[in-house]
């Protein structure tokens, strides 16, 4: 060594690993036009699918021609469930335990529902095709109201009728299909009786679409000389979907290659398991052709796994002073036709019982109750985890009405309530071991930067101004602490279909000291390739650029459960580090033998061993790479490979606090986001560049959801926003400028401290922007107002409070 030997800083930096603002490596051939998608695909001879819909939100099917369809060149086969049923492939398992029609079988529950699958040369005859199929229906009672559903003598699910128990225990009502407890009931009615202050409310989180760039699609191709089957599409758990399709078409697994190529945005809508999938592969069996689906905007909005619909009833106890002393529950929570809910077995609604926040509530509460209704299926976590988006919703919007039951600064009643620092491991009243924590920290240096104290005095001389009749413009301050729950789960716990929520990494070293590691997620745009690789590069000492990340082909990655809910950091991420760590041992040992020295004598630096003491003499991971296939230690196999299949001990509980500054026209009900602040702490940061990134696309969609997005339905059943003519997707703009902050509390639990981050903005995001709305009001008397808050529903609020003269 010398002077001009790179110290470990210097070498560390090279790495481009842990902490490192890495630039994207997939984005190279994103942004040249190269992605490959599912619609992408083309194989020789491959058919096109295309679904005949149901008009009609609840009807009896009455007879299917097919006759014309059939005679129109080009049209290959017209699938009904009729065609179906002899496969027992008429029906499919839903996540949630149900069962789910694939086409329609004597009835449609939900308008657009799958009626028959039509196969031809080209999408356009498909499409044409679809037109000629003659289905007479018989309309029947619509219910879309789910406390309607719940009294209604029309039983919409006839296959269930009867069936007192369901997959999540007793059934109510022939419209019911579940009721989820946690926590104690009568502990927290008695706290609520003998509460110093008791506010409630009752709140309705929307319908509303994960609603991805990509819409869902696939393409099969049965393979009849090999009998392999290999399935493309949009799968953000592909392992998973290999499995159901063995489960429910016999093919042996082994037979089966799963593949997800590009995706282009999931947030939860590609996690299940769609008509199309199944449709396509059973079209490919029969024609002996590639059959591809893709479907459009329209049947992905009105169709596919929809997210929210909970109705929410809080009920909050706390003394004189703010201390909250119990928390009470009740959700009614709209599932649709079908119960087709992602959530892990054990969970039917999600991780909701995550509803206590950032907050020390001593006795809590929750109920759930789960029902059928004539909308589309689905259920998913939207750019969240489990349902914590409606959890945190919840307590954010109780924590500001207590606030102006008190009379007590908001921000301050959140700080009086926080589970401090010293309480982790906490364990909340509702179940939940919370890993790590400082709240306090993070609050304080979030109102600090935004100067919380000028903001309130402004919006205060603002009300006075608007009093006096000077400005006809209100000021919201928006505030908003999360505590989100991702990394599903221990397998203990978290299991889906059975399957084990654990996930994968398997690395192979080359010999020239470059590598490849496969995991069990699949990345729709999180940047998977760039930060997997900065944790093996901080790992093994070789630097990121040399190590190439694959996910999404089952025949080649090690089974994992795929990426949603943020888990792919806290599951794979931790895999990643494990697998990385076993590399690192045996490269231990190759090193001692090579500088014939002990094993324990050797320690690592950066991107090397060296000898304890004298750092000079050293063999770098490159260096150990290649001996490991050309030198081996006797008695050691060569090469240098390992694997791992984690299951996490605890999930990572990431957090973060909010303040959103909003101006609001009264006469118009435009709002106008002067200053969104963003502080997420999601534990030791892998790249803080992608992160920043994730907090933007998070805070958009909440920004979406909040102020505009939703699925709404008429009475008749009909969905009235289904194109994005009125379906609300924000662009730069309706953006504002966020600023972004962090504090890092590691997870004590995860290899690298990691915690998830994808869905926190998103999680975090909603309140906040819903706060800012609602605490513009609060001097008027506004406790609450279901959102979405577009400008016309604010308008309506402020004409609801006189403001309009
Ligand atoms: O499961 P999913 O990929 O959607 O979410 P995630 O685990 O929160 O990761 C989203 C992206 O942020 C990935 O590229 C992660 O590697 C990155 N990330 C990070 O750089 N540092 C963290 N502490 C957490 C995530």
């Amino acid at each position: 060594m010398n002077d001009l030997t790179p110290d470990s800083k210097e070498r560390s930096t090279n790495l481009k690993g842990l902490g490192c603002s890495r630039k994207r490596v997939e984005d190279v051939r994103f942004v040249q036009g190269k992605g490959n998608y599912v619609d992408d695909i083309k194989l020789p001879g491959m058919l096109h699918g295309d679904f005949v819909r149901s008009p009609y939100a609840h009807a009896r099917v009455i007879s299917i021609n097919k006759e014309a369809a059939l005679a129109l060149p080009g049209v290959v086969a017209v699938l009904t469930a009729e065609d179906l049923a002899p496969l027992g492939l008429h029906w499919m398992p839903t996540l949630a335990g149900d069962k789910q029609m694939v086409l329609a079988d004597g009835k449609v529950l939900f308008q657009g529902q799958e009626v028959a699958y039509v196969v031809a040369n080209d999408r356009y005859i498909a499409a044409d095709a679809v037109e000629l199929v003659e289905v007479e229906y018989e309309e029947l009672p619509v219910l879309t109201d789910p406390f309607e559903a719940l009294n209604s003598d029309v039983v919409l699910r006839e296959d269930l009728e009867g069936q007192t128990e369901g997959a999540h225990g007793p059934r109510k009502h022939h419209n019911h299909i579940f009721t989820w407890e946690q926590g104690e009931e009568e502990a927290t009615n008695q706290v609520l009786d003998s509460a110093e202050v008791v506010v409630t409310e009752s709140m309705y989180y929307h319908r509303t679409h994960p609603c991805p760039l990509e819409t869902c699609g696939a393409v099969a191709s049965m393979d009849a000389v090999t009998g392999k089957l290999t399935l493309y599409g949009t799968f953000q758990a592909p392992h998973a979907i290999r499995t159901v399709v063995s489960l429910i078409s016999g093919i042996e697994e082994h037979n089966i290659r799963v593949i997800s190529p590009d995706i282009g945005g999931g947030f939860g809508n590609k996690v299940g398991a769609y008509s199309g999938y199944v449709c396509s592969v059973v079209a490919s069996i029969v024609t002996g052709k590639p059959v591809k689906w893709v479907e459009d905007r329209i049947e992905n909005l009105m169709t596919t796994a929809f997210a929210r619909d909970y109705w929410m009833t809080g009920k909050i106890a706390a003394t004189k002073e703010g201390k909250i002393t119990g928390l009470h529950c009740q959700v009614t929570a709209d599932h649709g036709g079908f119960d087709a809910c992602a959530d892990p077995t054990k969970f039917p609604a999600g991780f909701m019982n995550i509803c206590t926040g950032s907050y020390d509530i001593p006795t809590a509460y929750l109920a759930v109750d789960g029902v059928y209704t004539n909308k589309a299926p689905g259920g998913v976590s939207y750019r969240c985890s489990f349902r914590v988006t409606e959890a945190v919703y919840f307590i954010e919007r109780m924590i500001e009405v207590l606030a102006i039951e008190l009379d007590m600064d908001a921000a301050e009643l959140r700080r009086i309530n926080f589970i401090k620092k010293e309480q982790f491991p906490y364990q909340s009243a509702l179940g939940w071991e919370y890993d790590s924590g400082d709240y306090h920290r993070a609050w304080d240096k979030a109102m600090e930067a935004v100067g919380y104290q000028g903001l309130r005095k402004e919006q205060a001389e603002r009300v006075e101004a608007f009093k006096r009749g000077e400005t006809r413009k209100l000021m919201g301050i928006g505030l908003t602490h999360f505590t989100e729950i991702v990394g599903a789960g221990p397998v203990k716990n978290c299991d889906i279909l059975g399957l084990g929520m654990f996930d994968s990494c398997e690395i192979r070293i080359h010999p020239t000291g470059s590598a490849i590691a496969r995991l069990g997620t699949i990345s729709q745009g999180q940047g998977h390739a760039t930060t997997f690789a900065q944790i093996l590069a901080s790992e093994i000492g070789l630097p990121a650029d040399s190590i190439t990340i694959e996910e999404g082909d089952t025949d080649t990655a090690p089974y994992g459960l795929g990426t949603y809910g943020s888990r792919s950091t806290p599951v794979a991420g931790a895999a990643t580090a494990m697998a990385g760590r076993k590399i690192r041992a045996k490269a231990q040992m190759i090193a001692a033998y090579l500088l014939e020295v002990h094993d324990d004598d050797v320690e690592f630096d950066v991107d090397r061993f060296a000898v304890k003491g004298a750092p000079e003499r050293f063999k770098t991971m490159k260096e150990i790479a290649f001996a490991a296939y050309n030198q081996a230690i006797p008695g050691l196999e060569p090469g240098l490979e390992a694997v791992s299949y984690y299951d996490p001990p605890n999930m990572t509980y990431p957090f973060g606090a909010y303040v959103c500054v909003m101006d609001i026209d009264v006469d118009t009900g435009v709002t106008e986001i002067r200053r969104f602040y963003a502080l997420d702490d999601c534990g030791t940061r892998i790249n803080p560049m992608i992160i920043e990134g994730q907090v933007h696309g998070g805070l958009t969609e909440a920004l979406a959801v909040a102020l505009g997005q939703e699925i709404a339905y008429d009475e008749q059943g009909n969905v009235k926003t289904g194109t994005l003519m009125d379906f609300f997707l924000p662009t730069a703009w309706e953006v504002p400028n966020y600023e972004t902050d962090h504090t890092v509390t590691p997870s004590p639990h995860h290899p690298i401290g990691a915690k998830g981050v994808g869905e926190s903005p998103h999680v975090g995001g909603v309140p906040c922007f819903s706060n800012a709305v609602h605490d513009a009001f609060r001097a008027f008397g506004l406790r609450h107002t279901n959102m979405p808050h577009d400008h016309w529903r604010i308008w309506r609020t402020a004409n609801e409070l006189g403001l309009h003269g």
